[in-house]
């Protein structure tokens, strides 16, 4: 009997990858780093759905090359390793994973923030080198954070879930968003007493900003030369959303230049490549991408993306549609036939 095929990139469940297998022939690649373009196109070349996450990336020239291609499952929230605009023009759906993420990604931006405040990992590394002669009044010294000005960049689930980690640590929130003032403002004010001002008067008034909106054509580079000058020279910035709305080079160099208190970074611009500079300085926390990276997570993760492949092919629209307008009837007939025609 002729399945459905469906390409995993990294490894599934055993038991989500039963409930594929039901309908679909499975083909896994478990790769460590980024696949060359011609080995994705050449996996997808028949397979009639996808499985991917941030470190794949699905182009234009993937999608030309990949005729039977219909559904793009990526794993992950964030989907700028789709092209989209194309996808939308050839009928693809793009499907993502909001959510079940949220409460793992604030955590580790909190982890963050507290590990570059409290220079956890410099402190470690002063122990291990051996270099502890005992306690000192004045060694490993940070700044409080109850009381002090937190900035969030971004108030979606996962601003929303940091912003409420925030209070729970003492911290004044005012935050930046990108949609027009609605009842989310009210109930941010009453739930966590958070003032929306502009990018400008955060960057000036924040003792520390986490920044937590996706990247796009709007955000890319949003955070930079001139965003950074306005920071005051202790404040400390956190990214755990995606590399590329910071200006690195730019961060880089005020970090080095101390012109800012620190950073704690999970996401880069290019990554794995992370700037040679910012491995030497003791006042940046670095970590490889790792803000959903929780058991149950990232099982609701990979379930999520598979949920969307079996619903788009028995007819039902999948939950999280990053590209709705291709849900429709001739998308919806031709997501049966191909089912059809696999039984
Ligand atoms: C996401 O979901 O976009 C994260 O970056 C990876 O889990």
């Amino acid at each position: 009997m002729k399945k459905l095929k469906v390409l995993v990139l990294g490894q599934l469940d055993r038991a989500l990858a039963e409930k594929l297998n039901a309908i679909a022939e499975i083909e896994y690649v478990d790769r460590e780093e980024r696949l060359p373009e011609e080995q994705i196109k050449s996996l997808l070349a028949d397979k009639d759905a996808v499985i991917s996450e941030p470190l794949d990336t699905i182009s234009s020239a993937v999608m030309d090359s990949s005729k039977q291609l219909r559904v793009i499952a990526n794993r992950a929230v964030g989907f700028d390793n789709v092209h989209i605009p194309d996808a939308t023009q050839r009928g693809i759906l793009v499907t993502n994973t909001p959510g079940v993420l949220d409460a793992a990604t604030a955590d580790l931006a909190m982890a963050l923030l507290l590990a570059t405040t409290r220079r956890i990992c410099e402190a470690d590394r002063y122990i291990r080198e051996g270099k502890w002669t005992g306690f000192q009044n004045d060694l490993m010294l940070g700044p409080d954070l109850w009381g002090k000005t937190i900035g969030i960049v971004g108030m979606g689930r996962i601003g929303k879930a940091f912003a409420k980690r925030a209070r729970a640590f003492g911290l004044k929130i005012i935050y930046t968003r990108f949609s027009p003032k609605d009842k989310i403002d009210s109930q941010l004010w009453g739930d966590y007493d958070a003032v929306r001002v502009d990018l400008d008067d955060l960057c000036k008034n924040s003792d520390f900003i986490s920044i937590h909106c996706p990247l796009n054509s709007q955000t890319k580079g949003l955070i930079g030369q001139a965003q950074l000058d306005q920071m005051k020279p202790q404040c400390v910035l956190i990214n755990t959303a995606r590399g590329a709305i910071i200006d690195e080079q730019a961060l880089v160099s005020h970090l080095v230049n101390k012109k800012i208190g620190g950073a704690g970074l999970d996401v880069f611009a290019d990554e794995p490549n992370v700037p040679e500079e910012l491995l030497k300085l003791d006042n940046v926390v670095l970590v490889p991408h790792i803000g959903s990276a929780c058991f149950e997570t990232r099982f609701q993760m990979a379930e999520s993306a598979v949920d969307s492949i079996l619903s788009a092919f028995s007819g039902q629209r999948p939950n999280h549609l990053v590209n709705p307008e291709v849900w429709n009837e001739r998308t919806q007939n031709e997501l049966a036939q191909v089912k059809s025609e696999a039984r």
